[in-house]
């Protein structure tokens, strides 16, 4: 028998690399160890190529101890495989983890419909030249009232049930500070701030003190809206207001204006549009319920009192300002019939939009 063919040999063969296959400690590791073995110039794969040259006695005991060992080095070698793969990913039948299945969708959140609104409309008016800024929720009585014409004990305060706040009080005790009722007083803020030309829009949240029904909430949004500069008539009013209208409902939209009283105007209007869904041809109509026609905000020609309270000029200056409620215009525009899902936090509501 060739002197590396004795089962002496053999056994050192296999004492060596089961020795060196245990110190593998990686992949790496483990393919130097295979192709030093098994490969094709391998060590063991030299002495099965040397058994054809033995005799056929020989060849029968040799060659099946050759194969023997191989089958083993083969067997150890899948075996330290997978020890390897569990040391570094875990034993994945233990965890039960079927890796084949498609993974779980993750929730998209999405914009609360308030906002999507407030967003559109307010686009609109950019798209016209108004610049968008914002104020504060917690407002001074001057702003909401005051500066507006509607100084203390005037009737129309009674318009706008308030939620006054504790903090401040004057001489007299009254308080100061409210929340405000609606995004008019900053008209007053901005006027104060600023030198004609303004064109503004404010959207915001407002409270009032209210019952909630299926068009009331306490707490809602507005955008206010503000143009002021020489020479603005009321016409300039009508026509911003019906190109507003027929952007957002449609371009086939009516516009009516009829007079409408608001202490920070003359005159006063209240806007609607004819009615999209029916024409005002059924009584049973969801959205003019028959009258064809739809309120959606007031507006009016600045009072000059109040260009006069933030130390304007009416004989130089005039202007217009309207107000409208976001929410009342996304409930005709898709349908919704109640206002406060709104705030209702009710997922299913809010999916839809
Ligand atoms: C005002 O608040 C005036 N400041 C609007 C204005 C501005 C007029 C500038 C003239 C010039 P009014 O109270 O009507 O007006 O409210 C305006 C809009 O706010 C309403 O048309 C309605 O859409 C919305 N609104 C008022 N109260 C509530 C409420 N409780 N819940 C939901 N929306 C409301």
């Amino acid at each position: 028998m060739a002197d590396d063919l004795s089962q002496t040999n053999l056994d050192a063969l296999r004492n060596a690399a089961l020795g060196e296959l245990d110190a593998a400690t990686d992949d790496a590791g483990l393919e130097a160890w295979r192709i030093a073995y098994l490969g094709r110039s391998g060590k063991l794969t030299a002495v099965l190529r040397g058994v054809a040259q033995l005799s056929p006695e020989e060849r029968r005991t040799v060659g099946a101890a050759g194969n023997q060992l191989k089958a083993l080095l083969d067997q150890r070698l899948g075996g330290k495989r997978t020890a390897l793969e569990t040391a570094r990913f875990g034993n994945l039948a233990e965890d039960a983890i079927d890796i084949s299945l498609p993974g779980r969708p993750v929730a998209m959140g999405r914009l609360h419909p308030s906002t999507l609104i407030v967003r559109e409309i307010t686009d609109i008016f950019r798209s016209m030249g108004f610049q968008v800024v914002e104020g504060p929720e917690v407002e001074l009585d001057r702003y909401n009232f005051e500066a507006l014409n509607i100084p203390k004990d005037h009737p129309a305060r009674d318009m706008f049930d308030t939620f006054w706040l504790d903090a401040n009080r004057d001489a007299n005790g009254d308080s100061t500070m409210l929340l405000r009722t609606h995004t008019s007083p900053m008209q007053a803020r901005i006027m104060e701030a600023n030198e004609p030309p303004i064109r503004v829009v404010v959207p915001g949240k407002c409270y009032r003190y209210e019952a909630t029904d299926a068009t009331h909430e306490s707490q809602f949004y507005q955008i206010e809206g503000l143009a002021v500069d020489r020479g603005i008539t009321f016409a300039n009013l009508k026509h911003t207001l019906h190109e507003f209208a027929r952007r957002l409902f449609g371009s086939e939209r009516k516009v009516r204006f009829r007079c409408d009283y608001f202490p920070f105007v003359e005159p006063g209007v209240d806007l609607s549009i004819d009615c999209f869904s029916c024409d005002g041809t059924d009584p049973h109509c969801r959205i003019c319920r028959g009258a064809g026609w739809m309120e959606i905000m007031g507006a009016g020609m600045v009072h000059p009192n109040v260009l006069r309270n933030v130390g304007y000029d009416p004989n130089e200056y005039t202007g217009f300002a309207f107000g409208l409620g976001p929410e009342r215009i996304a409930m005709l525009k898709y349908g919704i019939e109640d206002i406060r899902l709104f705030y209702g936090n009710d997922i299913r509501f809010l999916r839809q939009f």
